[in-house]
């Protein structure tokens, strides 16, 4: 079993890229099973995540073929219909598959997600909103068994909730559907206006997406294309977070100006954390002169607020500072998982219900944690590299289902981190 292993007290200093969306990449790839065509996806990170969705398409018989970040799709011979638990408990957003697999072949036998660590995750909305289009679920052993034979139809549909996930599933199955679609309290999140961009490059017919009402008129089919994902909004952020925790100066590079718009408007109000942008918007630059910064009050949000992706990351970073902060986590109910480990490290943190409040220490201090769920790892990681001595972060395969080569692209930012 992986660790990492950090020796802490250097600022971050140095240069590195940051990679291809792991949430636009999954709902992408998911949508390949509704093109008619090649399609050749560049830009992919290398990240487990990815590789059991790939596993997943295989399954369903659809061809892929992956040479570093590119990738070719082929979903001509796809013919299987049943995503299976084995697949599917492997990571949530295989739920991702169930709407095309609506599209295409008017039926489908998904495996329910189940929870994970940061909460139930239920799939309510995902299926309230295809039940309108036409579909007819049952669930039983586990799993959602939806038929749809005479085609999925447009419907008018408001989420109560703007789920990504839901929304995304209703843009794919919309897109082939009968008639136009309009989808009302959407989410409006970056990553799908890329799998909308996507989609409309393949031949749909998808406009408001960004905002909360998207609508799509449906089409007879989609041909191949060739798309490169969008980079990674969190992965950014979270090396902006590293700099905040150890102080330092880091250029990231492979940016667009959503992402660097978007890090400029969260990061807005802690002052010390300074975001400057090359005109083209593909690099930004990102300094903090001290570890001693002025506490924080934040919440986490849906887009365009807060990421609540981010919640875990910015925790750590605030373990050091100049008085109490205050964090509330609005969209999953058990995002403190990293709070525990965190105390071992000698934060100072209590935790009432959604807020946690952090009572800035002058140190923290080096020790073996363990990681629990993703974003929490990567909050380990900051609050390694922050603490005084040596900290040795268990189960890292969390990490390795985000992040690509994380502590690699930290040591050449002058990190002292190494996998063991
Ligand atoms: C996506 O998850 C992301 N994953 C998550 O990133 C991210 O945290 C989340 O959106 C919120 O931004 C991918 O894109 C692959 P939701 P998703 O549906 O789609 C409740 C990471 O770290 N809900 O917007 O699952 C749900 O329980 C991951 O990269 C229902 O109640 O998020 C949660 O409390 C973690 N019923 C809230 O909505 C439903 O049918 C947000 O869920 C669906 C969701």
């Amino acid at each position: 079993m992986d660790k990492i292993e950090i020796i802490g007290g250097t600022p971050l200093e140095g240069k590195t890229f940051v990679s291809g969306s792991k949430n636009a990449a999954l709902p992408i790839l998911a949508s390949c099973l509704l093109i008619d065509g090649k399609i050749k996806l560049n830009n992919l990170p290398l990240l487990s995540d990815i590789n059991s969705m790939l596993q997943l398409l295989n399954h369903l018989k659809v061809y892929t073929n992956k040479k570093g970040q590119d990738l070719m799709v082929e979903s001509f011979y796809a013919k299987e219909r049943i995503a299976p638990y084995e697949l599917v408990r492997k990571m949530r957003a295989s739920f991702l598959v169930l709407g095309p697999l609506l599209a295409r072949y008017g039926e489908a036998k998904v495996s329910l997600p189940g929870g994970c660590a940061i909460g139930a995750r239920p799939v309510d909305i995902h299926l309230d909103g295809l039940e309108k289009m036409g579909v007819e679920f049952s669930i039983r052993d586990g799993y959602v068994f939806g038929d749809v034979k005479s085609g999925l139809i447009g419907a008018d549909i408001m989420l109560p909730f703007p789920s990504v996930g839901a929304t995304e599933n209703l843009i794919m199955s919309a897109t082939l559907a009968n008639g136009n679609t309009t989808i009302k309290n959407a989410a409006q999140e970056p990553e799908i206006s890329d799998l909308a961009k996507f989609l409309n490059k393949a031949g749909a017919k998808i406009s408001g997406y960004g905002t909360n009402k998207i609508k799509i008129k449906g089409v007879q089919k989609l041909h191949g294309i060739c798309y490169t994902v969008m980079p990674d909004r969190i992965e950014a952020g979270t090396f902006a977070l590293a700099v905040l925790g150890c102080s330092g100066n880091i250029l990231l590079k492979n940016l667009n100006r959503e992402v660097v718009m978007h890090l400029k408007k969260i990061f807005g109000e802690i002052d010390e954390l300074n975001i400057s942008s090359s005109n083209n918007y593909k690099q930004a630059r990102v300094t903090v002169k001290s570890m001693n910064k002025r506490p924080v009050k934040l919440r986490t949000e849906i887009y365009p607020g807060f990421p609540t992706d981010l919640q875990a990351q910015l925790t750590a970073a605030f373990t050091i500072s100049n008085g109490e902060s205050e964090i509330t986590e609005t969209i999953f109910e058990n995002r403190f998982m990293h709070v525990q480990e965190l105390l071992r490290m000698g934060a100072k943190i209590t935790q009432v219900g959604p807020r946690v409040k952090i009572i800035g220490q002058k140190k923290i201090y080096g020790a073996e944690v363990m990681a629990t769920d993703l974003r929490a790892s990567s909050s380990l990681i900051i609050a390694g590299m922050m603490a005084k001595g040596r900290t040795l972060v268990n189960r890292i395969y969390h990490l390795d289902r985000g992040y690509e080569n994380l502590e690699q692209k930290l040591s050449t930012c002058c990190a002292k981190i190494k996998r063991m």
